[in-house]
């Protein structure tokens, strides 16, 4: 456990909801504090460093969650989504998102429109940068007007906290080239995230920050001591996908104007379920967002996550069905090969 792994390592907090099949409401495991706590131990003894808190509608409030989490563990650092104007910058921290749903945004009374959305995000992160690094900050946006508000306490990472941006637009890439140390990526063919290394690396360089930008893969974990066992847990997790609540949402999201969305709508529906020998997109036809899975055994996903190394990527941000006991069996069966 002593020796560090040179990749940062997250897992995922499912404050939407856990399962052990989708569209058997029986095998659901309810939103609550306590299963919240429950896979964010598991994953710190696993060796993760960070959870991702996503938002949406659907989940419960990333900071209540990402607070108590913090409170209830020893390391664990908390990653926290952020839809653009959700909350004022004077109080926030950081996982920039602009939001997949047009029509949530709307129902919120937040900016709709993806392109806005973008552009109050990247006044939004501006706007967070100096009030974390400077004293009384003027400032008369377009989103945001603030006339020398006081940010207390000092944030604790100096000069301020990392940004992580996950979305897969132009304007994503843009805005992750300015400012994020990690730019997150969904599931994809290892191939086509080391173009889009190259792309976001040389998009960095007009910034001088082509050496400042990391990147990291979002992916589901399916990992059991034999192949054969993973693959019959796959396919049992979404045995009854058509009834999932969730199946409506994932057919929304890939309407919807993300290009991330769509991207994985299009892998969803145009490889079959299995991209690669351990790449699987059956997830992406129950839950929206981070849909592709490594499945095998524990060399098999191991081998899987060091082809995205050796595209370019230092870090994971990962999570698995249900999300305690794939954390652990992560941290007990693929860890040590990783370290290796
Ligand atoms: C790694 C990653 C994490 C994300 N997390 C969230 C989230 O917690 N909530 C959400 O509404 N959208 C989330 N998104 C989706 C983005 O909001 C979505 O991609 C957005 O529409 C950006 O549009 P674009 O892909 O066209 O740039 C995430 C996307 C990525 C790649």
């Amino acid at each position: 456990m002593n020796n560090k792994l040179p990749l940062s390592m997250g897992w995922f907090c499912p404050t939407i909801g856990d399962t052990t099949a989708f569209g058997d409401p029986s095998k659901n495991i309810p939103q609550s504090l306590e299963h919240f706590e429950k896979v964010t131990r598991a994953a710190e003894d696993a060796g993760f460093e960070y959870m991702l808190i996503p938002v949406s509608a659907v989940c419960w409030d990333a900071w209540v969650v990402a607070s108590y989490l913090a409170s209830r563990t020893e390391k664990m650092k908390m990653l926290v989504a952020l839809k653009p104007g959700h909350v004022h910058p004077v109080v926030h921290y950081i996982n920039l998102i602009a939001g997949v749903s047009e029509k949530d945004a709307y129902a919120e009374g937040l900016v709709v429109a993806k392109e806005d959305r973008y552009d109050q995000l990247l006044e939004e992160v501006e706007l967070m940068k100096r009030l974390w690094t400077e004293q009384n900050v003027e400032h008369e946006g377009k989103y945001f007007q603030v006339h020398g508000p006081k940010i207390l306490p000092k944030t604790f990472q100096q000069p301020h906290p990392p940004f992580f941006l996950g979305g897969g637009s132009e304007q994503a890439a843009e805005i992750s080239a300015k400012h994020s140390t990690t730019h997150l990526f969904w599931g994809d063919y290892p191939e086509r995230i080391a173009e889009q290394i190259v792309e976001m690396r040389e998009r960095a360089a007009k910034y001088g920050r082509e050496n400042d930008i990391n990147f990291a893969m979002r992916l589901q974990i399916i990992c059991r001591e034999t192949e054969e066992e993973a693959w019959a847990a796959a396919d049992a997790l979404i045995a009854g996908a058509e009834n999932s609540d969730l199946a409506a949402s994932v057919k929304l999201a890939a309407q919807s104007s993300s290009v991330a969305s769509q991207r994985a709508a299009e892998l969803s529906k145009t490889v079959g379920r299995k991209m690669t020998p351990h790449l699987w997109t059956g997830i992406t036809e129950v839950r929206p967002g981070a849909g592709v899975a490594v499945v095998g055994n524990p060399e098999q996903v191991a081998a899987q996550l060091l082809e995205f190394v050796d595209a370019g990527c230092s870090g994971f941000c990962l999570s698995g069905y249900p999300h305690d006991e794939e954390a652990e069996r992560f941290g007990r069966l693929v860890m040590p090969l990783l370290r290796r």
